[in-house]
């Protein structure tokens, strides 16, 4: 190996000693045609030489910009040179120089089998199976530093236990095990909460896994909703993600639940452009986000006292619905006329703020005053006028606010996003006020963990780590990048 030094080819003779050496190699050894060795690529290749201090040409590589990133090939050492280490510095020298002109770029090549190991202790992985070049069966091996960002993602704030995985940005699974228990009491029992995440969180994340077919060694990083929501029930996600991320020494990502909600739309497309406005409608929550970045988003309008979901949540009770009822008033308005009872839509409010305890007072007054046979004879009319008078208070502000800031994309998310009537009066909105609507799948409207995946990719892009020290946070704040 003493001596030995790699150049980069600069002239047709040094390249001309490429050449000799791969036919030597390729084409003598292994039988390849004269005709493969030489290709198109020669000319956008860089190719690199090893010699011994003597000018011997004992060995030779290149690499090429593909549409995938940058490919190291044509790898050759001639036979009495083997053991010398050529095959090292080729190696060496080729992933520094693409390290230097291409930092961004994904390394990778095509490795016969016997070479796995050389590569391997060169910081490259295989990925997929073995294939066949030339007959010969080889791996696809990725160079390690652009190794897939591989996150596992845990939702445990309120009632739903959901684990995801996500590779680079790509969602390979999304595992929700919903909460029953809650519906006999008619809303959340923290602490029952707590209890069921705890004995349902292993089995989550490892059907998470299982689905998305990788395992916790080939975890990047461990995602989990920070905040906010309930303490009991975020500290049992917190806590078992602490766990992987001191086991397998990972970084830990540490969500804002109503941040993963908004960017749920960039999960499968058509993805909204920034800026945007968003309408966060869920049962804790409702708020419209001024969305400039994945990280950075403002609120600049809140509810002042229940929030949309648990409205729509409280007036289902009244009608006799299970918790969360939300779904059923949705169900029953499709029959209904919205406005066969009218209901105060008038807000007091400054700017785009809201507050439901106003319908909410009036509707109770009204099944009070109307008993409980006149509510069943009329279920669907009393359902589709509560739900127009509920999406009309939700109307107005957002309105106010596309008119202001003149951001005329408009978003939609967190529970109440599945809302039919809701869905169908944007895009009414929307083609009478020339808006862009984005509304996202109905599987990522509700709490899940592929909404904290695809938030953590951006936050581990971003370098967005948690201190293991640190303990949820149940109103937490948006994260912002740095
Ligand atoms: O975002 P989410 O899953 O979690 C919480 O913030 O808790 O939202 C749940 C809320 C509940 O209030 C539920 O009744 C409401 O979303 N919801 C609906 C519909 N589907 C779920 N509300 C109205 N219409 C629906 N179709």
């Amino acid at each position: 190996m003493e001596g030995i030094e790699v150049i980069e080819v600069k002239s047709s003779q040094e390249l001309e000693s490429c050449f000799g050496i791969r036919m030597a190699v390729f084409v003598e050894e292994q039988n390849v045609p004269r005709e493969e060795e030489c290709d198109e690529h020669e000319q956008i290749a860089t190719h690199l030489l090893a010699m011994n201090p003597q000018g011997e040409a004992l060995g030779t590589c290149r690499f090429r910009q593909t549409d995938y990133g940058v490919k190291m090939e044509r790898f050759a050492v001639l036979k009495p040179a083997r053991q010398l280490g050529v095959g090292q510095k080729l190696l060496t020298k080729a992933l520094s120089l693409v390290q230097q002109r291409m930092p961004s770029s994904m390394i990778y090549l095509h490795a016969q089998v016997a070479a796995k190991g050389f590569y391997e202790k060169n910081g490259f992985y295989a990925v997929g199976n073995i294939f066949y070049e030339a007959d010969i069966p080889h791996y696809k091996m990725i160079f390690k530093k652009q190794k897939p960002a591989t996150i596992l993602a845990i939702e445990s704030s309120c009632d739903e236990t959901s684990a995801a995985v996500i590779v680079n940005g790509q969602l390979l699974s999304n595992v929700i095990a919903t909460q029953d228990i809650h519906a006999k009491y008619g809303g959340v029992v923290p602490e029952l909460a707590s209890r069921a995440h705890q004995q349902l969180i292993v089995s989550v994340v490892a059907e998470a896994l299982t689905k998305a077919n990788t395992s916790k060694e080939e975890l990047s990083a461990v995602a989990v909703t920070h905040g906010p929501g309930l303490l009991g029930a975020l500290l049992v996600g917190h806590s078992y993600a602490k766990g992987l991320s001191l086991g397998l020494g990972i970084p830990m990502i540490g969500v804002n639940h109503l941040q993963a909600h908004i960017l749920a739309h960039f999960i499968d497309s058509p993805k909204p452009s920034f800026p945007f406005l968003n309408l966060t409608v869920s049962g804790g929550n409702t708020q419209i986000v001024k969305v400039s970045s994945f990280l950075d988003m403002e609120i600049i309008g809140t509810t002042h006292d229940d929030a949309v979901g648990e409205a729509f949540d409280k007036t289902a009770r009244l009608l006799g619905f299970e918790y969360p009822g939300g779904k059923w008033i949705d169900h029953y308005a499709k029959e209904g006329n919205p406005k066969a009872f009218s209901f105060p839509v008038k807000r007091n409010m400054e700017g785009y703020d809201y507050s439901f305890s106003g319908v909410k007072t009036a509707f109770m007054n009204f099944c009070n005053t109307k008993g409980e046979a006149f509510l069943q004879d009329n279920l669907a009319d009393v359902c589709a006028s509560i739900q127009y008078t509920l999406i009309e208070i939700l109307m107005k502000p957002l309105i106010d606010a596309v008119e202001q800031t003149g951001i005329t994309q408009v978003a939609i998310a967190g529970g109440v996003s599945a809302n039919r009537g809701l869905r169908e009066r944007l895009q009414i909105e929307a083609e009478q006020r020339n808006w862009a609507v984005y509304v996202p799948d109905f599987q990522y409207c509700t709490d899940n963990a592929g909404m904290i995946a695809i938030a953590a990719h951006y936050m581990y892009q971003s370098d967005l780590f948690l201190d293991i020290e640190a303990s949820p946070e149940p109103n937490m704040a948006f994260v912002k990048s740095k």
